[in-house]
């Protein structure tokens, strides 16, 4: 772009804003000032007001870290500008903003973003400023490139989404917290022909029953006091997909309404007599297992024999430790490059303590912790053993720490113990799988058995 191009793009642009956002690097609204001229002054003063000092996620909650540009801006580095960015308020009230960006960083550290956006709700897809709705505004970042491993399990599941993303058929993803499951999802996306429409992530724990069903479903003018003609997600994402994050915490009511719109591909909004057509695809997630799920009552059966259709099941870190050298050396290359550093790599004694710890937060964990280590070294060497936070060295922390504290009992006993602990959470976490537990132990096969057959765990 030339320079006078840039001037007459920003002059088409930018030559006002509608409203000021702030974040610290929590997602903390510390700063809000809407002057949307649209507005009443009343209006404008109480949006700066109720969201002060609230989490963005609270106030936005269809949002999370890719969807938003002010959360993604806390890990980016430069200016992110991004055309027709759709949010639902919590009160379920959409707007369509154009907005640029900006990380504020401290030190080589992010504190938080600032956000000027535009207010373009009422001006149509057609506008003077032609907008293109680029994928990265769809809110998928990422594609089955960025899922990284070579445990079988993770190519399995690589593999998984590769095959099943044209399909139509729903996608139940289980995994506990931190493995990646959204990661899943939106490689899903990314992966199908959809991959051009929305990607509309909501959790569907952040919000309260009414709020989700309108949200979701839409509303016809009349069906409550106040109620307007508005389409919900399902409708204004036809064509894209809407990923259902802790489809769990949906209630009941919801959930079979859900089922009703997957066998007959209508939503019918509330208070509406005539349902819609609508073209959508649901992934949805869970962090327990479904099993567990149903017999609480927290999930319909009919809804999950009908989003199990497809199933892919993210497994926990500490059962594939194949994986977490090649995470280590990702996330040390990208919080290099995010935090300005020039590490260089990692001491094998450091990585080896990395490779024992149980990983209860998965591969979040462990790229927090790869983050708060770059933090503490001056970045040019390589990481030690000392880098790495404190936290984790304290009690509860590395694996088999819930082994017995051996209290006046022989040595020998004690260790017989603790050994057998280990042995019998490695084959806890695999499922049983010998060859998986030696390599979690780091024993070979045939050690692991004789092991097994001194402590009588065979
Ligand atoms: N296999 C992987 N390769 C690279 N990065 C990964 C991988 N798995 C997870 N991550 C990263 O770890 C973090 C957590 O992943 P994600 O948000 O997808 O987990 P989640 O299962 O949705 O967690 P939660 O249940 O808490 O919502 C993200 O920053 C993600 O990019
Ligand atoms: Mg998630």
């Amino acid at each position: 772009m030339s320079s006078s191009d840039a001037l007459k793009w920003l002059n088409e642009n930018f030559n006002f804003v509608d409203s000021v956002t702030i974040i610290d690097h929590s997602g903390t609204i510390i700063a809000k000032q809407r002057f949307n001229p649209r507005y009443t002054d009343e209006e404008n003063a109480v949006d700066n007001q109720w969201a002060l000092g609230k989490n963005l996620l609270e106030v936005f909650p269809g949002q999370n870290f890719q969807s938003s540009a002010l959360l993604a801006a806390l890990k980016e580095d430069g200016v992110i500008y991004r055309q027709q960015e759709i949010v639902w308020n919590h009160l379920g009230k959409k707007s369509v903003t154009n907005n640029l960006t900006i990380p504020i960083v401290c030190r080589g550290q992010f504190v938080g973003s600032v956000q000027l956006s535009r207010d373009v709700t009422n001006m149509g897809r057609s506008g003077r400023a032609a907008p293109r709705v680029s994928s990265a505004s769809t809110g998928a970042r990422y594609t089955v490139e960025d899922i990284v491993g070579r445990s079988p399990e993770i190519q399995e599941v690589r593999r998984l989404i590769q095959r099943i993303a044209n399909s139509s058929s729903s996608v139940l993803v289980y995994g506990e917290t931190g493995t990646g499951k959204e990661l899943v999802v939106s490689s899903i996306h990314n992966a199908s022909y959809r991959k051009d429409k929305t990607f509309m992530p909501i959790n569907c724990a952040a919000l309260p029953e009414s709020i989700l069903e309108s949200l979701l479903f839409g509303t016809h003018r009349g069906a409550f006091t106040g109620a307007e003609d508005r389409a919900g997600l399902i409708e204004e994402c036809s064509g894209g997909t809407i990923y259902l994050d802790e489809i769990n915490s949906m209630p009941l009511k919801l959930q079979s309404k859900l089922l009703r719109v997957l066998d007959t591909k209508t939503v019918m909004p509330l208070g509406a007599t005539k349902p819609k057509d609508v073209d959508i695809r649901i992934v949805a997630s869970v962090n327990r297992s479904p099993e567990q799920l149903m017999q609480n009552k927290e999930m319909l059966p009919d809804l999950f024999f009908r989003l199990n259709a497809i199933h892919i099941r993210v497994p926990p870190l500490r059962s594939r430790p194949e994986d977490i050298e090649l995470l280590v050396r990702h996330f040390l290359e990208s919080y290099n490059r995010q935090l300005g550093k020039q590490n260089h790599g990692i001491s094998p004694e450091a990585m080896a303590l990395l490779k024992t710890y149980s990983w209860p937060g998965n591969v979040r964990e462990l790229e927090h912790t790869i983050e708060a280590a770059l933090n503490l070294t001056d970045g040019s060497q390589e990481l030690q053993v000392a880098d790495i936070p404190a936290y984790f060295f304290s009690p509860g922390s590395a694996v088999g720490t819930d082994a017995p504290s051996a209290p006046n009992i022989p040595l020998r006993e004690a260790v017989a113990n603790y050994e057998r602990d280990l042995i019998r959470k490695a084959l806890q976490d695999t499922g049983g799988n010998i060859d998986r537990a030696a390599a979690l132990l780091q024993l070979p096969r045939t050690t692991l058995y004789s092991r097994m057959d001194k402590l009588g765990l065979r």
